[in-house]
């Protein structure tokens, strides 16, 4: 398969091809019949006595480079390789892959679908599971999440027992299935603007015990019940439902300083978690559902 758009590329890769492959040829014929004299020397010394004699290249080695033209033309007649041809074994890096990843499935299926009959918590508590699920966790979520879970800004940990979405089996399956957009709308027109937004922004901080102004806080506590309970809940204490974080405790998704707060007040946040249901399919998505939870249980 070619990614070229144009069908121009195609021929002009095929044409250096044949121009290298005849260029080899013409030269090794041309060379082959070239001047020589046995025995004698070109006159050429290093090294005080060595001296280059004029003897016809060795024929083992010109078997060996016509043979390498010939590997090279039944290669391309194989194999992929000259412009679009897919080559007579109609073999390609993605056909590969499925025939790979179908032989992977096939070993490792029944081990999988042992776990798969299992509840979530009983494969948490298997070391054999977890390796599993260590190794899924690097290649399909560690960029995002970390190699160790712990999330990053706009990346959630993990590892502790605070959920945007839920920390349940089900909850925590139900993200990794469908994936999850977590929208929280600009609002600092809502607030009437940037004082508003300073009001509010330190009455979050006086929530988790963060040093805040009082009488901005008194003034934002006012404005927070109208604007912002409704998704983050009337104790602030976040709600599942929304993906809307709890705004009292130490854990924060992209941080506690005024300065951040009235940035995501003001612009507000969107976040996607994408969807792995159909990609990973159910087993393997189970599996990583007991590795989240467990590494979330294992926390203080
Ligand atoms: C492209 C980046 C990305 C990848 C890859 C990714 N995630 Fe996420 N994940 C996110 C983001 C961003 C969020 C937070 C979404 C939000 O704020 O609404 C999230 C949220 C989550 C949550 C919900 C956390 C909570 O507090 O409720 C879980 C669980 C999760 N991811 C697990 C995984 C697992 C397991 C994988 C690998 C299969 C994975 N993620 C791969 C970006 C990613
Ligand atoms: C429509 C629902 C909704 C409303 C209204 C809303 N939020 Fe949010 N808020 C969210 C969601 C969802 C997130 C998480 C965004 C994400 O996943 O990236 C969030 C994130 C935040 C964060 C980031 C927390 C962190 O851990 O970094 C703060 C702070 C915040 N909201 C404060 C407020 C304030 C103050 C108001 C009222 C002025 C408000 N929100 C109104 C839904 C809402």
């Amino acid at each position: 398969m070619s990614d070229f758009v144009s069908g121009f590329w195609n021929i002009y890769v095929a044409g250096i091809v044949v121009l290298s492959l005849l260029f080899c040829l013409v030269l090794l014929l041309t060379q082959a019949k070239g001047k020589v004299n046995p025995g004698e020397t070109t006159g050429h010394v290093w090294d005080e006595d060595l001296r280059e004699y004029n003897n016809p290249l060795p024929g083992w080695w010109r078997w060996l480079f016509y043979i390498t033209l010939i590997f090279a033309i039944a290669y391309l007649f194989m194999y992929p390789g000259f412009g679009t041809a897919v080559g007579s074994f109609g073999w390609s890096a993605t056909g590969q892959y499925d025939k790979e990843m179908k032989a992977a499935d096939e070993k490792f299926g029944p081990i999988f679908d042992k776990f798969k009959a299992q509840d979530v918590a009983t494969v948490a508590a298997s070391t054999e599971a977890r390796d599993m699920g260590h190794r899924l966790f690097v290649t399909y979520c560690a960029q995002c999440h970390g190699a160790d879970a712990k999330g990053g800004k706009g990346f959630p940990n993990l590892t502790d027992k605070d959920w945007l979405y839920g920390g349940e089996p089900e909850a925590i399956k139900a993200t990794l299935v469908g994936g999850r957009m977590g929208v929280m709308p600009p609002m600092g027109a809502a607030v009437g603007g940037g004082d508003g937004v300073k009001d509010v922004a330190n009455y979050v901080r006086s929530l988790s015990g963060l040093a805040s102004d009082s009488i901005r806080a008194q003034r934002g506590k006012a404005l927070f019940a109208t604007n912002c309970a409704a998704c983050h809940g009337p104790d602030a204490k976040g709600m599942t439902a929304m993906g809307a974080p709890n705004l009292t405790d130490e854990v924060w998704l992209y941080g506690s300083s005024e300065a951040t707060i009235s940035e995501t007040i003001t612009n507000g946040r969107v976040n996607q978690m994408p969807a792995f249901g159909e990609f990973l399919g159910e087993a393997k998505v189970h599996l990583l559902t007991a590795y989240v939870y467990g590494k979330s249980a294992a926390a203080k």
